[in-house]
């Protein structure tokens, strides 16, 4: 199988009929007001500056954290000595004392996206934010059981809805998994944020 396939469906006005343009992806979660006191997992959280942002703006009942946590094991992470990210301290360690003043607000969830997500009870999650693998088969592997996770009109948010990231000269599919889901199963984009150097984000539903 090529990572990512050659082809896949493309999206069409009918996938688009409310969906929304927002500037930034905290814009676009900040739309969804809907969401306060509500469920939501951030699959893929580094060192913890989204959640930090999910927390605040959505204010949930219950914050799900999924990682590897593994990026201690790695000299540099995004360009940054990971020593320096997280004090010297591991990734685990570094994020689960970063949220330990939220008590059982903040669940984390260390291993694989897949197999946390598969944890987690069926129609429980509002929203869930994927940030994990942006490989095809990866994206592929979460969003089957990411859509078991959340609720009838729950959304997932998928960052990098790009088709290749240019600072790591890397081809992506999350285009193709993401546009796969919207148009076999007939979900609706809920929304779309550009993003600094078009980092897209999309949210979609059922
Ligand atoms: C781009 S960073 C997440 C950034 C974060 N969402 C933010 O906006 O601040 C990707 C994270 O996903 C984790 N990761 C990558 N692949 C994974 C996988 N298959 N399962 C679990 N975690 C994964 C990495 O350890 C890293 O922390």
């Amino acid at each position: 199988m090529d990572d990512p396939p050659a082809r896949y469906p493309a999206l069409a006005r009918k996938h688009l009929c409310d969906a929304k343009l927002f500037a930034t992806r905290n814009e676009l979660i900040g739309a969804m007001r809907f969401l306060r006191g509500g469920v939501i997992g951030e699959v893929g959280v580094r060192a913890g500056d989204f959640s930090e942002f999910l927390l605040r703006t959505v204010k949930p009942s219950r914050f799900v954290a999924f990682d590897t946590f593994a990026m201690h094991e790695f000299t540099f992470a995004f360009g940054r000595p990971t020593a320096k990210l997280f004090g010297g301290k591991t990734h685990l360690e570094f994020y689960r004392e970063r949220f330990s003043s939220r008590g059982e607000q903040v669940v984390i969830e260390p291993g694989w996206s897949h197999a946390g997500l598969a944890r987690q009870t069926d129609g429980s999650f509002d929203l869930v934010y994927l940030d994990a693998g942006r490989h095809y088969e990866i994206v592929k592997h979460d969003i089957e059981i990411a859509k078991t996770k959340i609720k009838e009109d729950g959304i997932l948010v998928f960052a990098s809805y790009m088709m290749f990231d240019h600072q790591i000269d890397e081809p992506l599919g999350v285009v193709p998994a993401v546009n796969e889901l919207v148009v076999r199963e007939e979900w609706k984009v809920f929304g779309f944020s550009l993003q600094k150097e078009m980092y897209c984000n999309i949210a979609v539903r059922r």
